[in-house]
């Protein structure tokens, strides 16, 4: 694989560095020389990584080519390049459609759409990728796994797992809050909430067979205290709020 990024920002420095930090990783690397502070950080950390003149470039020297501009530029940067039948485009552009970006790049045919998240980085968190591809899989699946989808639909629904991070932390920082505000040290709130939320992350991995509702229910103990948290945050609305959230996220990534 001779690979390609048109658009050198957080999402590519991400991959480039996830991928170039697997033992005896010699994949050729071609990226865009935007933006100029990445590009050249990228190209100082790797040697199989070159900076090329400009997108063209990029396409030119590759056969697998990652697409990652911002959405908002996408279409005119695109418009601009001449694709050969021959690349395989990998689009990471989140809110443009495979058939839209399909109709951008043609003559290429082989189109494939992936949302990876930084933390591939660091070889974690799953690649979402539509329509599966054995060359896509086996690229991301190094980098942190693969969870392959048939179709847009079932693309985008999943897509609305990663609008949940922020409140994720914030979460955290409600418990972290309030622990301090008992008089605790931060740090040794931190060290402590960071540590037992690393321990329930495992769960399920550590239990396969169990859904979220029954590892939920493991740890709500009848007349225990995480099910009263559980109890009074269902009956304030809490989770059917966030659920009304996911739908409303939803609808903006599927464009509807
Ligand atoms: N970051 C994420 O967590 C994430 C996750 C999933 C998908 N994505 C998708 O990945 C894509 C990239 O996201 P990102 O976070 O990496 O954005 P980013 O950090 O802003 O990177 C985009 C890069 O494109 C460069 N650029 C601007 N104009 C260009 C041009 N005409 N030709 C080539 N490159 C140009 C920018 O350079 P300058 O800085 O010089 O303007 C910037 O470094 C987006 O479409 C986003 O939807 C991102």
């Amino acid at each position: 694989m001779k690979l390609g990024f048109v658009g050198t920002g957080a999402l590519s420095s991400a991959i480039v560095t996830g991928l170039k930090s697997l033992p005896g990783e010699t994949t050729p690397v071609v990226i865009s020389p935007r933006n100029e502070a990445i590009a050249a950080d990228l190209a100082a950390r790797f040697p199989d990584v070159r900076i090329a003149a400009d997108n063209q470039a990029v396409l030119d020297q590759s056969d697998t080519v990652m697409l990652a501009v911002r959405p908002q530029i996408a279409r005119e940067v695109l418009r601009e390049l001449r694709f050969r039948p021959d690349h395989h485009v990998v689009s990471l552009i989140a809110t443009i459609s495979r058939g839209e970006i399909a109709a951008l790049v043609a003559p290429a045919t082989q189109v494939t759409k992936a949302l990876p998240m930084p933390m591939i980085a660091r070889l974690q968190g799953a690649t979402i990728i539509c329509p599966p591809d054995p060359i896509v899989t086996a690229f991301f699946g190094r980098l942190g796994g693969v969870i392959e989808v048939e179709d847009q639909d079932e693309f985008d629904a999943l897509s609305v797992v990663t609008a949940t991070y922020a409140s994720y932390f914030k979460y955290l920082d409600t418990i972290h809050a309030w622990v301090r505000s008992q008089g605790v040290s931060s740090d040794k709130a931190r060290a402590y909430i960071a540590s037992i939320y690393k321990a329930l992350a495992n769960a399920p991995d550590t239990a396969p067979d169990e859904d979220f509702m029954h590892l939920s229910q493991d740890y709500a103990t009848r007349g225990g205290i995480n099910e009263q948290v559980l109890r009074e945050l269902s009956e304030r609305g809490t989770f059917d709020a966030f659920a009304e959230s996911l739908g409303r996220v939803h609808k903006r990534i599927a464009g509807e």
